[in-house]
């Protein structure tokens, strides 16, 4: 089970960037967490990482900002009629969107926090590691994020937890670290943010780019 970083803020030699965020997840369940701002950007950096994004199972939207779905109608064309689960207020044409609004389960081994604020979700992945936890922006904090990610999964702590962590406060990261093994602070996390984990938790920090592969 493995995750792909298919674009992160943070560009890599060979491969396509810009400000955006998509993780492509291959385990129980093939799907993908957020489609970047730009199709093309995803499309020449799975098949520069030697990944598929066709036959996807099914596809999460974090939330309804243009750096997280830009990319959803090139899914749509490879994938009609994909399920996507996003948080209310939007549509992207080909792809069946299905509303979340509260904490659930989406397949089995992978759980929806339901969209905080109405607005955003993160979801939890069963892996052989133990709960990964992934996030787009987390403009509700990536601690409640997390927090309500573990509480719907039955989770006590999260192997993992991966994404934007939108600027967040020492105290927030203090408490991320008290709820995961391992903190991969990415996309908008901001640059303090990962200096912070890497200099307070070195032994939880795990730097992440464009392109970057996390085995579990
Ligand atoms: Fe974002």
């Amino acid at each position: 089970m493995r995750l792909v970083v298919l674009n992160d803020n943070v560009p890599a030699e060979g491969l396509l960037n810009d400000w955006g965020w998509s993780v492509l997840v291959e385990g129980k369940h093939r799907f993908l967490f957020d489609a970047d701002t730009r199709g093309e950007i995803l499309l020449h950096n799975a098949e520069a990482l030697g990944v598929s994004l066709k036959g996807l199972d099914f596809a999460v939207l974090s939330h309804w900002h243009y750096d997280h779905y830009g990319g959803f109608s090139t899914i749509a064309e490879l994938n009609p009629g994909l399920e996507l689960y996003a948080p209310p207020g939007g549509n992207i044409r080909g792809l069946n969107i299905a509303e979340m609004h509260e904490a659930g389960r989406i397949a089995d081994g992978v759980w929806t926090s339901g969209a905080l604020d109405g607005f955003e979700q993160a979801v939890g992945v069963e892996t052989p590691s133990g709960l990964v936890v992934i996030v787009g922006c987390s403009h509700p904090g990536p601690d409640r994020l997390t927090e309500a990610v573990l509480e719907v999964s039955g989770y006590k702590r999260a192997h993992l937890v991966i994404g934007g962590f939108h600027y967040p406060s020492r105290a927030v990261l203090d408490r991320l670290a008290k709820m995961s093994e391992f903190i991969a602070p990415a996309h908008c996390s901001g640059e303090k943010a990962k200096a912070y984990v890497r200099r307070e938790y070195p032994e939880k920090f795990v730097s992440v780019k464009t392109g970057s592969t996390i085995e579990l």
